[in-house]
């Protein structure tokens, strides 16, 4: 399958920029559907790069928009929700809308994001809704549509919202409850996504995969913010919080403004988020180490 033009959803995101300036390095020519052009200004200076503002969610958009495009990348998603509802619409509802107007313009081949432990019986909404979304674009397989899928576990990276998240916390708080300070997680560089993106773009063995995406190493929550608390050069005591202490926490918290955390996050973790099998062979990406990559941007400096 050749490919030259791929349209990308999602790709003002922290993971859509970097798998836009891959693509974009690769010599593809790109289209990213966003939803304000001036909030992406950061993708105007790449090349054969096109910014079209637009709603993601109206099928004759997409129809119009991916009309003679060769591939389609869906990346769009929410951690948390802004009203009840928005988790099926934009991981459960989209997918379909976007696998539909792929079919029906004769796009032949979509790579779709979904989240490591997405499951229609996952113990969260978050989870169960990416779970479906991920099930209705790889029943669209059955149309003729090449689709692959990614899940990886937390990703990181320069603009990472997880490992960024806990270092003012650490620097402020001498004392830290943490909910779930046992939830495992395999977190796998930003880089190593986007390539892994890229290269099973022509990649036949790919069609109709899914493909789960982690680091080398598996860690705690807790092991996790006591890293980020030494890379800020402090030691901050780490309270691990109980079962029903961290659904409380995250109950509390869920009523700030800021979304730290919230029931869906914690109900998330009760699925731990690795891997079973190493990083897929098919793409020869040997995944970088967290240690490797979290000093350049996380701490003091
Ligand atoms: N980051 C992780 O650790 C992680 C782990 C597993 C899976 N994932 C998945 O990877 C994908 C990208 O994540 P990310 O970290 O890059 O997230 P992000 O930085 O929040 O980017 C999300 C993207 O989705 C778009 N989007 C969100 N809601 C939208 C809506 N209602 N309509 C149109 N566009 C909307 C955003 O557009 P705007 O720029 O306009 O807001 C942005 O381009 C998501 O599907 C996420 O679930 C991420």
């Amino acid at each position: 399958m050749i490919i030259q033009t791929v349209c990308v959803l999602g790709g003002t995101g922290f993971v859509g920029r970097h798998v836009v300036a891959k693509l974009a390095a690769a010599g593809y020519r790109v289209r990213v559907l966003a939803r304000s052009r001036e909030k992406s200004r950061h993708l105007w200076p790449l090349p054969d790069v096109e910014v079209v503002e637009a709603d993601v969610c109206d099928e004759k958009v997409l129809r119009r928009q991916f009309a003679g495009m060769d591939a389609v990348i869906n990346l769009v998603g929410i951690l948390h929700e802004k009203r009840r509802g928005d988790f099926k619409r934009i991981h459960a509802d989209l997918p379909v809308t976007v696998a539909r107007a792929c079919l029906d313009v004769g796009v032949p081949r979509l790579l779709h994001m979904s989240a490591l432990q997405a499951h229609e019986h996952g113990p969260s909404r978050y989870l169960r809704s990416k779970g479906e979304g991920e099930g209705s674009v790889l029943r669209a397989a059955d149309h003729g549509l090449k689709v692959t899928v990614f899940r990886p576990s937390v990703i990181f990276g320069p603009g990472d919202s997880f490992l960024n998240m806990f270092s003012p916390l650490v620097r402020l708080a001498p004392v830290i409850p943490l909910a779930c300070p046992e939830a495992k997680f395999q977190p796998v560089y930003v880089e190593d996504v986007a390539r892994a993106f890229v290269a099973s773009l022509g990649e036949a063995s790919a069609f109709g995969k899914r493909y789960d995406l982690c680091g080398p190493k598996v860690y705690s929550l807790k092991q996790l913010v006591r890293y980020v608390a030494a890379l800020n050069g402090v030691c901050p005591v780490i309270l691990g919080l109980g079962s029903r202490l961290s659904y409380w926490q995250a109950r509390l918290m869920e009523l700030s403004p800021v979304k730290m955390l919230t029931r869906d996050n914690y109900y998330s973790m009760q699925a731990d988020s690795v891997c079973d099998c190493p990083f897929p062979a098919v793409f020869h990406i040997q995944p970088a180490a967290l240690e490797a990559v979290a000093p350049a941007y996380i701490g003091r400096s």
